[in-house]
């Protein structure tokens, strides 16, 4: 049995006092679910801050990027000891935001992949079409081609992923895929990594859906056999509807 997973991308949003007061009100708000983990992905700049907001209570805290190397002259960039020093258990990686903005290839989500295993953090990998390929009928080729560089980095440990599956023409468009073809994804998904590790690492690895998932559609995508949790943006900066996307994880 999979643990449910309710992940919080907050991206570039809120300054200090705002992240302080989000995270407060969500820690108040969800302090009585029990079941899904839930991990906060504030701004790196507010990571310190809001961990001293959620010390002590059971939601986790998760870093949006980072970079494969430990140290180096790599200027804006934070390593994975930076971001467990900053008391980071989780991280996102390769977010199509990251992958159409910043140059993210399945090469360098691959390096963070592996440096995320070996630094002790859950890699949480997104992988996702865009509208054009899901129009021209490449969906399950990308999917295959994007999980296979992360199971590759994976190493045997592939069971230990959480993977995000975020088609990217849902993300920040209140549009979202069908439950019935998100979870073909995401059956998808695990049968790569059943093919590549065997059966007890496709039991075990998370798969989420992501993309403008909401209070109102949480329980029709976490309904699916093999969608184990949610990515969630927009929603997230709510505590209210976040919270009421844990509780509905939690049923
Ligand atoms: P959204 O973003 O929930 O605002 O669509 C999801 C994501 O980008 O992770």
């Amino acid at each position: 049995v999979r643990r449910p997973l309710i992940v919080a991308n907050w991206k570039m949003h809120l300054v200090r006092a705002q992240a302080v007061r989000l995270a407060e009100e969500v820690a108040g708000r969800v302090e009585d679910v029990r079941g899904p983990e839930i991990i906060l992905c504030p701004p790196a700049t507010w990571l310190e801050a809001v961990g001293r907001v959620i010390a002590g209570t059971s939601l986790r805290l998760g870093a949006q990027t980072m970079h494969w190397e430990a140290q180096g002259a790599y200027t804006g960039e934070i390593s994975p000891p930076m971001l467990v020093d900053a008391g980071c258990r989780a991280v996102i990686l390769g977010h199509s935001e990251r992958r159409i903005y910043f140059g993210e290839t399945d090469e360098t989500v691959g390096l963070k992949v592996k440096a995320a295993f070996a630094h002790g953090l859950l890699p949480i990998p997104c992988v996702g079409e865009r509208f054009e390929e899901r129009e021209a009928g490449d969906t399950d080729g990308i999917i295959e081609r994007q999980v296979g560089s992360v199971v590759r980095a994976a190493t045997g440990g592939a069971g230990g992923l959480a993977i995000a599956y975020e088609p990217v023409w849902a993300i920040g468009t209140g549009l979202t895929a069908t439950s019935v073809e998100a979870n073909r994804v995401a059956a998808m998904i695990r049968r790569l990594i059943r093919e590549a590790e065997g059966g007890p690492a496709a039991d075990a690895v998370r798969v989420l859906y992501g993309g403008s998932v909401k209070p109102d559609n949480t329980r029709e995508f976490l309904r699916e056999p093999d969608i184990d949790g949610a990515l969630v943006g927009g929603a997230s900066l709510d505590a209210g509807a976040f919270s009421e996307i844990v509780r509905a994880a939690a049923e």
